[in-house]
């Protein structure tokens, strides 16, 4: 069933087709100050529609091309007929959610609805989620668990093996902490914290602050660092702390019937968060490690991983010295079989008044440019225009503060993009990354 929003005369209502969907498709050259809804990702949802559309089994639809539907601002658009209701989808997901709400149950998506005066960008609707803390239990001398429900028993977002959620501490800031528990449970979220002595005070917040029955505000999961589910065998390595998503992880494969081995390293056993736990979900699939504190005595990397088998792929997670180590003895793998979480940068980002060029950021969706000087980044100067960019770390890691690149050479200085994504120059984390020496302009969809 439609969304009728309109009366009409009996006559009127007889329609060729019940629903009529048109997707802009339309592509501007690159460097256009409007952009274009192919540059958003229209052609993808555009092909979604139609596939998922079918799947669903909606009689007498038609799902369409369009050219430019002059609402470019906005999207990508498209206008379900016969009620003219106007949405801007970005992701499978919303073209999913049109198409079960709208079209089969003649309900308006309203976060994704397009106001019939509307000219810029609302806001992003943020779907914080607000949970009960269930649980919480250490889980060695310096690491706590931390379980999380809400608060009606209701089914909670579902989450990816590696996503991650954010939660906003006391002092309003985001903070991403890994979804350990089985990525099958739809009734909980299990995260492990460590107590950083050298954090930004967000760990600490938790172990302090946070007890059985408290309410958390959190982000809905993310994932920047999901499985290569198909790949054939799995090496997963997680030094302390890095093993949160390990387990999720592990969970995962073992559902899904892959080969996959946990190397698990840690200083001793009391340091072994989940030890009992790991041991039963993986079995003959998980190796301990224990390092008492000298790394030369912990896992040998080099032998691990000394040949790159086809079809294999090492995913690492934990402190950065760990991960350096691991990325060091796999650097003859081939770069798409290397996968790795950051808790923290790499190294310092260089200071800006060492190193910046002021650039001009075109705030395409806005119609809007700003400059951004040396010694500020993109997200504090387009933030201080007043558009809403979400962000976490700040400090390049997290991708939360990801956004679409339409033109112009970046200086990608964060450690989350791949160096194909930052050769194929789409993304741009705005907390750390900046115009490319000597570029004067980047236009960003924003
Ligand atoms: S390019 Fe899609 S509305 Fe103009
Ligand atoms: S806010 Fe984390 S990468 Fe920018």
């Amino acid at each position: 069933m439609s969304v009728q929003t309109t009366d009409h005369p009996a006559e009127e209502k007889q329609q060729f087709y019940d629903t009529h969907i048109f997707c802009c498709v339309n592509e501007r050259p690159k460097g256009h100050p409007r952009s274009c809804c192919a540059d958003r990702g229209g052609k993808d949802l555009h092909a979604h529609m139609k596939k998922r559309a079918k799947e669903l089994g909606i009689k007498n639809i038609r799902v369409n091309q369009s050219g430019c539907l002059e609402r470019c601002e906005l999207g990508p658009t498209v206008v379900i007929y016969p009620e003219g209701t106007w949405y801007n989808p970005e992701t499978t997901d919303d073209v999913d959610e049109i198409l079960t709400k709208h079209v089969l149950n003649g309900e308006r998506v309203e976060r994704l609805y397009l106001e019939p005066d509307q000219k810029l960008p609302k806001p992003k609707m943020r779907n914080h989620l607000k949970l009960s803390v269930a649980r919480v239990e250490n889980l060695s001398s310096n690491i706590r668990l931390f379980e999380l429900v809400a608060p009606d028993g209701a089914m909670l977002p579902p989450f990816e093996a590696g996503a991650h959620i954010d939660v906003i501490t006391g002092g309003g800031h985001r903070r991403s902490y890994s979804l350990s528990n089985n990525p099958a449970e739809r009734h909980r979220y299990v995260l492990g914290v460590l107590r950083e002595k050298a954090g930004r005070g967000g760990s600490a917040w938790m172990h302090d602050n946070i007890k059985p029955g408290d309410t958390l505000t959190v982000m809905p999961p993310s994932n920047a660092f999901p499985l290569a589910e198909s790949a054939g065998e799995h090496i997963l390595i997680g030094g302390g702390i890095g093993i949160t998503p390990m387990k999720a992880m592990a969970h995962r494969l073992k559902a899904i019937g892959e080969k996959y081995t946990l190397y698990y390293c840690s200083r001793d056993q009391a340091d072994t968060a989940f030890y009992d736990e790991i041991k039963a979900l993986c079995g003959d699939n998980v190796v301990f490690t224990h390092d008492g504190g000298d790394p030369s005595k912990g896992l040998n990397l080099k032998a691990l991983l000394a040949e790159h088998r086809p079809g294999s792929h090492v995913y690492i997670c934990g402190p950065n010295g760990f991960l350096n180590a691991v990325r060091n003895a796999a650097s003859h793998w081939p770069e798409g079989c290397v996968h790795f979480e950051l808790f923290a940068p790499p190294a310092p980002i260089a200071k800006a008044d060492q190193l910046n060029e002021p650039f001009d950021v075109l705030l395409s969706r806005q119609g809007k440019t700003v400059t951004v000087p040396a010694d500020k980044t993109i997200l504090e100067v387009v933030r201080a225009a007043g558009v809403d960019v979400d962000s976490s770390c700040e400090e390049g890691v997290c991708s939360t503060c990801e956004v679409r690149l339409l033109s112009g050479q970046a200086d990608h200085r964060d450690a989350v993009l791949s160096a194909e994504d930052k050769a194929a120059g789409k993304k741009i984390m705005v907390c750390v990354s900046r115009a490319a020496p000597g570029v004067k302009k980047l236009i960003l969809d924003l």
